[in-house]
């Protein structure tokens, strides 16, 4: 089979080539088809970027209003997905439910031919609309509350807050700046090249499954803490520090130790060696939510603190490590009333068109072949079964 070359994490290796997302990790730049994310971040909405990302360019505005509308007209989910929310156990990690929920749309909508081009951009509409609505549901069945439907007057960003917020006792749960933050945050989540999320999903894509199934699959490994999940994982490690009266060099200690496990939750990057650029995005966000507001949160001050001083730290200094995107997002969702376990599920809905483009992308790709590694074997050489009784 010829010499294979031992990669552990793919840390080296190009497993496809890619015309969606150009990352510069030495020099922190981030460009989604060509475009700056700041520059996205700051001009666009947030369906615009996903058009972008799946279709190649900016939609002009006949395109945008069309692709809205079909957005719209696909918002709902089948009547009878909606009993399943009312079946898991109370205490349900939303991201379970979400990935769960994502498979299961292939059972209500499935594709009749897998190669259908049409058929494949109805799933992926289907997908980009269902999922917010999916998020949106799952929260209000998690609080007891009744569900609120999408609505055909209300952009993106603002029909999933009124979905999550509006209740009988409040209909207007959001303001400007939560909407407009949002959109950014959604942007700057919308791809990144060949992460554990997005490898997954093609690589559940390369055996020829559905890109439902894909999906669901990249929600699972966004999941993880060193993933998506870390934006969770954030907050609740400032809760801890917090409630353990706010010792910062011990966590710093801590995380440096090569005796603890434990790692410094929303920092260091496979890629980055220098300022994510999604991070500093995500902090000024952070304080303008704030501002809009009116509230304070002291579990910003110390993250500002915490991030001071490990910057300052030679430890973190050598290996390049420094804030990610996780480290800041969790605190605005939290300022927006968006508990904390529902942090990566943001991050899934913001990740999707990245996930979908990628997917199409290795769809079309001559040289696509099943994902398939090699490995090094490490067992023993060949044995032979001893009768169980002689064991
Ligand atoms: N705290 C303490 N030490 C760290 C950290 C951290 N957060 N991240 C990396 N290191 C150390 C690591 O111990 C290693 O040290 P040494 O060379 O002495 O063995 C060195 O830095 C290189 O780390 P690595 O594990 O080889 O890096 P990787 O590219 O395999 O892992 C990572 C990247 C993001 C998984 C890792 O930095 C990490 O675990 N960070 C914390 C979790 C996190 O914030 N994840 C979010 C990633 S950003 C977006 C996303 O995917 O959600």
């Amino acid at each position: 089979t010829g010499m294979i070359t031992y990669d552990p994490g793919f840390v080296n290796t190009g497993s496809c080539s890619s015309s969606v997302t150009f990352i510069d990790g030495e020099k922190g730049i981030l460009r989604y088809r060509g475009y700056d994310v700041d520059d996205l971040a700051e001009n666009c909405e947030f369906i615009e970027v996903a058009y972008l990302l799946i279709n190649g360019s900016l939609p002009t505005r006949e395109e945008k209003a069309k692709y809205t509308n079909l957005l719209n007209q696909h918002s709902l989910i089948h009547e009878d997905m909606i009993e399943f929310f009312r079946h898991y156990p109370e205490h349900s990690h939303p991201m379970a439910v979400l990935s769960a929920m994502a498979v299961s749309l292939s059972s209500f909508y499935p594709e009749m031919s897998e190669n259908h081009k049409e058929e494949l951009s109805m799933t992926v509409t289907r997908l980009l609309s269902k999922l917010r609505t999916i998020a949106a549901f799952s929260y209000k069945k998690s609080i007891g509350e009744p569900i609120v439907y999408p609505r055909h007057d209300l952009r993106y960003c603002e029909n999933f807050l009124n979905m999550m917020f509006n209740s009988p006792v409040c209909d207007m749960p959001y303001n400007d700046t939560m909407t407009e933050s949002l959109n950014k945050l959604l942007i700057i989540h919308a791809d990144h090249e060949q992460n554990c999320s997005a490898s997954v999903v093609r690589g559940v894509g390369s055996a020829g499954a559905n890109l439902y199934a894909a999906i669901s699959g990249g929600i699972c490994a966004l999941w993880g803490p060193l993933h998506g999940g870390a934006n969770q994982h954030v907050i609740e490690m400032l809760e801890n520090i917090m409630e353990e009266g706010g010792n910062i060099d011990k966590v710093l200690e801590r995380a440096k130790s090569k005796r603890s496990p434990f790692r410094l939750m929303g920092f260091g990057h496979r890629v980055y060696k220098s300022y994510d650029p999604r991070a500093k995005i995500a902090k000024a966000l952070c304080k303008e939510v704030m501002a809009s507001l009116n509230k304070h949160d002291p579990l910003l001050d110390l993250a500002m603190e915490l991030e001071e001083k490990a910057l300052a730290d030679p430890y973190f200094q050598e290996r390049g490590l420094y804030p990610n995107v996780d480290f800041y997002t969790g605190l605005t969702y939290r300022e927006m009333g968006i508990p904390t376990n529902m942090f990566t599920v943001m991050f899934a809905i913001g990740r999707l068109p990245g996930w979908i483009a990628q997917f199409m992308e290795m769809r079309k790709d001559p040289h696509g072949r099943i994902s398939r590694p090699r490995q090094i074997y490490t067992g023993p050489s060949v044995r032979k079964v001893v009768p169980i009784d002689q064991r």
